[in-house]
Order: structure tokens, then C-alpha cells, then sequence
């Protein structure tokens, strides 16, 4: 009866072990592919940024992966979003014009987080195109959110490297080719 347990025991255990292998594998794969055609960074970039949740571990296929970036971009677009939200409402902004710039980036923020979800929703009925148009809608927020500072008002943003790290976010799934799905 031990005997069996440990049996069932070891199986389990290095069942655990090649779900894992097999899942540090496939976000290799699909990172060297997401990254193709960028810089030399975002392969890395992407590897980190998808391990650091462990659910990540779990995946079993590109579908998943995806899936995963997705609602990791959605998750740090929503950090993003407190951030400036707690500026806004702190008053720590620098001038009025800082004011109004951040509180149209929120607006930015929330079509956004639209678009994220709308993205998850694309991946579950396998529609690459529309998931395609919803997440390059959705890299509007960083991108406009800092053009708004950066523009003819030469500004500088409080969440610029947030801005810049959330636009990489939503990359991780977006430049995904999604006829890839397995
Ligand atoms: C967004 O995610 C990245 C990668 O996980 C992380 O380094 C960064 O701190 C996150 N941004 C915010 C504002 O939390
Ligand atoms: C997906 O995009 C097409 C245009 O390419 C559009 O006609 C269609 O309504 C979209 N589907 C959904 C569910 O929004």
C-alpha cells in the first residue's frame, strides 16, 4: 500500500516537472516568435514578463499563452491606470496643463482596457483579425497618453517608462502570428 503511494506520489511529481518543461519551452517558442522582426531586448523581455506569473506555468499551448499576455497586459494597464488616477487625485501633477494631459490619458486607459477584453474575447472564438485590430487599438493608450506630453506641449509624463513598458506588454500577445493557435 506505501509502495503504491509512493508510486502515485513520484508520478505525480514528475508529471508536475514536464507540465513545467514543457511550458518554459512553449513560451520560448512563442516569445522567439512574438519577438521576430523587434529589437534585440523583447525576446528577453517577453520570457520575464511571462514567467513572472505563475500561472504561466500551466500553459499548454499557444492559445493559452495569448491568453495569458492578454490579461497580463490588462493587469498592468490597470496598475498604470491607478498610478495616474492616484496623481490626479492627490493633485501631485505639476501644472494644470499636466493635470488635463493625465486625466485624458485615463480616458485612454479605459478604451484600452476595453479593447483588452474585447482582445480575450477574440481569442476564445479564434478571431485573429478582430483580436489584431483590438490590441493595436489598445497600444494607442501608452502611445497617445505620452504624444499628449511629448507633443507641441514638451511636457514630460510622470509614467513614462510605465507607459513604455505597458506598450511592450500589450506587444508580448499582439505580435503574435494567432493562425498560429494550436
Ligand atoms: C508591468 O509589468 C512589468 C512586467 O511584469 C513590470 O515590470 C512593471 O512593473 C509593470 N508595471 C506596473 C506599473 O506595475
Ligand atoms: C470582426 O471584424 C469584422 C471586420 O473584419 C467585422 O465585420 C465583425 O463584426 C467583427 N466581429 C465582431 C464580433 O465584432
Amino acid at each position: 500500500m506505501k509502495f503504491l503511494i509512493c508510486l502515485v506520489f513520484l508520478f505525480l511529481i514528475s508529471n508536475g516537472f514536464t507540465a513545467k518543461r514543457d511550458a518554459n519551452s512553449l513560451i520560448q517558442k512563442y516569445c522567439k516568435q512574438s519577438s521576430k522582426n523587434l529589437e534585440t531586448y523583447f525576446y528577453e523581455f517577453c520570457i520575464a514578463a511571462l514567467k513572472e506569473n505563475h500561472e504561466s506555468q500551466k500553459v499548454r499551448n499557444n492559445k493559452e499563452i495569448t491568453e495569458l499576455g492578454t490579461k497580463n497586459a490588462i493587469a498592468n494597464l490597470t496598475k498604470v491606470k491607478s498610478i495616474v488616477e492616484k496623481i490626479v487625485n492627490e493633485r501631485k501633477y505639476k501644472s494644470r496643463l499636466s493635470a488635463k494631459l493625465l486625466q485624458d490619458c485615463l480616458k485612454l486607459y479605459y478604451r484600452g482596457y476595453n479593447d483588452l477584453t474585447s482582445g480575450l474575447k477574440y481569442i476564445k472564438v479564434r478571431d485573429s483579425l478582430n483580436f489584431s485590430f483590438s490590441l493595436a487599438n489598445a497600444k494607442i493608450a501608452p502611445r497617445m497618453c505620452e504624444m499628449g506630453f511629448n507633443g507641441d506641449n514638451k511636457q514630460i509624463s510622470p509614467v513614462k517608462k510605465e507607459n513604455d513598458v505597458l506598450y511592450d506588454m500589450i506587444n508580448i500577445p499582439y505580435n503574435f502570428d494567432l493562425n498560429r493557435f494550436t
